[in-house]
């Protein structure tokens, strides 16, 4: 409590002081899983925070706990005690951040029964939007989201790509002015990938959405990001915050500028060293990657 007292005071304090106070800020958030007799890590002690308007990647090695993370974030998952979530500067209780921030999980969830159109308006369903505004406003933002003439098909009709793009678009769909994408375009072809980051660029720019963003892609992270944030291995932490001093429009030839080549490789670095720890650890668990010996 006198961790959330702090905080929030020091939110007080960077409004006397004209700071921005963070959109969203994690205070030392840690998580452990129940596994068997034992107990499983998988955050610890994470804090970060992501200004309004800002566009900030995540990147780490995988099982670091950045899915983790965002499940916490969104209210999805409760996190050990004694840490905090604020937005707006305000402590929000881990059983009141439903519904307080858009979420596009790593895996698309889309429901085999329903249309691409219905699939988009779900979230924005579920929030009260009747459904006929629902869908005439997902109908008109089809094609934006590389999806004409495809409303009335139903998932197993689509591309892994597309399948995301509607996710995206549902996303989208739920208005909040904080968005947190796992990996949005895992899934999607070089080409498609890349014109889908500047696609999403570009909404963002007019929306100024705050948005956070996992990717294992270090391009990607530079290229979205105004700031990197690299995670640890599990379990995992924040261990590096990196500005990218890339102004923006960012066009596609960046990726071979110095200053891009340069952040990748300090990136590239950090992000391998913890997958060899995040690879090291796993040799040494009892029945991990043994391909189930004896
Ligand atoms: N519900 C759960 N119960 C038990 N363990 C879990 C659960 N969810 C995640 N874990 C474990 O927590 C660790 C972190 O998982 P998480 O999915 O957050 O990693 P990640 O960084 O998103 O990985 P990836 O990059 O592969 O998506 C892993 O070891 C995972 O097995
Ligand atoms: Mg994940």
């Amino acid at each position: 409590m006198a961790e959330r007292t702090a905080e929030l005071s020091s939110a007080a304090a960077d409004q006397t002081a004209g700071r921005t106070t963070p959109k969203i800020r994690v205070a030392g958030i840690s998580k452990h899983f129940a596994a068997g007799q034992k107990t499983l890590p998988a955050l610890a002690d994470v804090n970060l925070h992501v200004n309004a308007g800002e566009f900030v990647t995540l990147v780490g090695p995988s099982g670091c706990g950045k899915s983790t993370l965002f499940n916490i974030i969104v209210g999805l998952l409760a996190p050990d005690e004694g840490g905090a979530l604020f937005i707006d500067g305000e402590f929000v209780p881990a059983d009141h951040l439903l519904g307080r921030v858009a979420f596009m999980p790593q895996r698309d969830m889309l429901l085999p029964w329903r249309t691409v159109l219905d699939n988009a308006i779900l979230a924005a369903e579920i929030d009260g939007v009747p459904r006929r505004t629902a869908r005439q406003r997902a109908q008109a933002a089809l094609d934006r989201f590389g999806l004409a003439g495809f409303g009335q098909h139903y998932p197993q009709q689509l591309s892994g790509g597309m399948r995301q793009r509607v996710a995206l678009m549902r996303t989208f769909m739920f208005e909040r002015d904080i968005m947190l994408l796992d990996e949005p375009f895992g899934a999607l072809d070089a080409l498609t990938r890349a014109l889908m980051q500047r696609w999403l660029l570009q909404v963002w720019s007019e929306q100024r959405r705050t948005v956070l963003f996992i990717t294992h892609d270090i391009d990607e992270a530079i290229f979205l990001g105004d700031r990197v944030l690299v995670m640890s291995a599990r379990p995992g932490r924040i261990k590096a915050d990196v500005g990218v001093p890339i102004a923006r429009p960012r066009a596609p030839s960046v990726v071979t500028e110095p200053v891009f080549v340069d952040l990748k490789r300090r990136l590239l670095a950090a992000v391998e060293d913890e997958s060899l720890k995040a690879f090291a650890s796993m040799a040494e668990t009892p029945d991990a990657g043994r391909g189930g010996a004896p």
